[in-house]
């Protein structure tokens, strides 16, 4: 994590500033523990990854091999206690299904849907504050720092933000985060992206808390709308026609060009012998 991200992080419980302890620096921090003083919560930061989880024993509750990676992955014994401690709880593990997901998004940095996606996004303005939600390895992140201010990442995966933080760019950090959680207080930014979270992050929330963080900027959604996901689905789905709507009920407008429904392929590499070939819509919103 870069020192400078500190004083745009808030405390995902209360809202207040974080105090940061460092046991490892190189260039930035790659150990250590910020705390909150007001309620006390601690936010672990692990190989240069924060974690900023509302409740560190929960996150690792459903992914035990990754906590056993992570207690043999810090050095600080204040931070290997740390973990251990909060190694207790048993749930289904997603560690190994985060990490074949994060072996297939860099087999798929070649899919078109990235070089569209960036050509669409070299197109507008430079911004001082971007983030991106569900940002994976950073594919599009990484780009989105070439060109503007300030550029974070959100994910809730480790192995997907390990891979994203062996980029260094002095003006682009990722955080461990649920995107539903206020990692960023009442920060505005400039410009937002969502792309292929829908699914996954129920849509509606995370609209109406993107349009808060929006007062003037831009929105860039993509999405392949492929909602049937059995039990774990979420509550409210959105297609290509209310979700215009649901960005204009907000307050913005949709761009000409994106207007109508598109279909970009985007293909993933599963393995060598099986492709995923969505073809998903493509949106930019604007608030002015
Ligand atoms: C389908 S992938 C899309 C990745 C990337 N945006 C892209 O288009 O290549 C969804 C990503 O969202 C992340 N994710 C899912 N739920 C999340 C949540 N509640 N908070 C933060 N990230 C989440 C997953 O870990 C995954 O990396
Ligand atoms: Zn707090």
């Amino acid at each position: 994590m870069l020192q400078s991200s500190l004083e745009f992080l808030r405390c995902i419980r209360c809202g207040s500033k974080l105090e940061l302890d460092v046991f490892e620096f190189d260039k930035e921090i790659i150990e250590g523990i910020m705390q909150c003083k007001k309620c006390k919560l601690e936010f672990p930061i692990i190989q240069k990854v924060p974690i900023l989880w509302d409740d560190f024993s929960k996150y690792l509750s459903s992914r035990r091999i990754l906590g056993g990676k992570l207690y043999k992955l810090t050095n600080s014994s204040k931070l290997k206690d740390f973990v251990k401690k909060s190694l207790n709880v048993k749930d289904n593990d997603r560690s190994n299904l985060e990490e074949k997901w994060v072996r297939i998004y860099q087999n798929s940095k070649t899919s078109k849907f990235y070089s569209t996606i960036k050509k669409n996004l070299d197109s507008l303005p430079s911004s001082k504050f971007v983030l991106e939600y569900g940002c994976s390895i950073g594919i599009v992140t990484s780009h989105l720092a070439n060109s503007n201010e300030l550029v974070f990442g959100v994910d809730r995966s480790f192995s997907a933000i390990q891979i994203a933080k062996k980029q260094f760019k002095k003006n682009l950090d990722y955080f461990v985060a649920d995107s539903l959680s206020p990692v960023f207080g009442k920060l505005q930014f400039d410009l937002v992206l969502a792309l292929n979270v829908l699914e996954i992050i129920e849509p509606k929330i995370l609209l109406k808390l993107i349009s808060k963080q929006i007062t003037k900027g831009y929105f860039v959604i993509s999405d392949p709308y492929d909602f049937d996901r059995g039990p774990s689905s979420v509550r409210s789905p959105v297609d290509a026609s209310s979700l215009r709507t649901n960005l204009s009920d907000l307050g913005f407008k949709i761009s000409t060009s994106t207007k109508k429904p598109s279909f970009i392929p985007w293909s993933l590499k599963l393995n060598p012998r099986a492709t995923l070939n969505y073809k998903v819509d493509f949106i930019i919103a604007q608030k002015s």
